[in-house]
């Protein structure tokens, strides 16, 4: 089928999304708990555009084509909606994104530098336990990739969504850390993970065999520098 997006017409097959025609025509759309390993989840509405036919933006990640279809990727009332979603998104870190972490790369490309509404904070213990794996909740947005990594990718199950707004978050086993979870080690979480929340950590920061506990925001800031 042909669908137009951006004034560009494109070829899809059946069953494609939004998403995949505004790639295919070269289009950026925003996203934030999309991951093209994984099934679309349509849970932070960063990929909203506008389609002919709908009285309102639509996530662009889990709308299927229909033929003759036209997307406007730039259209002023669904940018504004993903800028404030990502606004939103923001208020939640205790600090500015590490600028090689996929919510930097979108807010910067939005125009988005900080949040004009005070959020909540994650207060929960960083979990530093594990040798491979380090987990600093305040960063979590909590876009469910890590844990569908675990499921989908991985098949491990070892990450749980738990929460609700403010208060969403993920959790390793059953809030007992990666280190007593089911975890395999296998980095699928800290690979799709859009802020850094969870990272692999590196051998050399300590942390093993009695060794100095690793210091978070300094690995952060190596990994920026790669
Ligand atoms: S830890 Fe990372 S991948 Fe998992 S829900 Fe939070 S932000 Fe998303
Ligand atoms: S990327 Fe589409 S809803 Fe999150």
């Amino acid at each position: 089928m042909q669908v137009t997006v951006d004034g560009v017409a494109v070829e899809v097959s059946d069953g494609a999304t939004v998403l995949e025609a505004a790639r295919q025509a070269g289009s950026w759309v925003p996203t934030l708990c999309f991951d093209d390993r994984q099934a679309p989840f349509g849970a932070c509405r960063a990929c909203m555009v506008a389609v002919d036919g709908a009285a309102k933006p639509v996530p662009a990640c889990t709308t299927v084509c229909r033929d003759g279809m036209t997307v406007d990727t730039n259209d002023p009332t669904a940018r504004r909606v993903v800028s404030a979603v990502v606004e939103l998104v923001m208020s939640e870190l205790p600090s500015p994104p590490a600028p090689h972490t996929e919510l930097a790369q979108v807010a910067t490309r939005l125009g988005v530098s900080g949040s004009r509404w005070p959020g909540v904070t994650h207060q929960v213990e960083h979990d530093l336990r594990h040798p491979y794996l380090a987990f600093e909740h305040e960063l979590c947005i909590s876009c469910g990739r890590c844990v569908r990594a675990c499921d989908e990718v991985q098949g491990t199950f070892a990450l749980t969504a738990v929460g609700r707004g403010f208060g969403a978050n993920v959790a390793a086993g059953i809030g007992s850390g990666f280190l007593d979870s089911a975890c395999v080690s296998c980095g699928a979480c800290a690979d799709t993970c859009p802020t850094d929340a969870i990272t692999e950590r590196l051998l050399l920061d300590g942390g093993i065999n009695g060794g100095p506990p690793p210091d978070a925001p300094r690995l952060r800031k190596r990994l920026s520098t790669t």
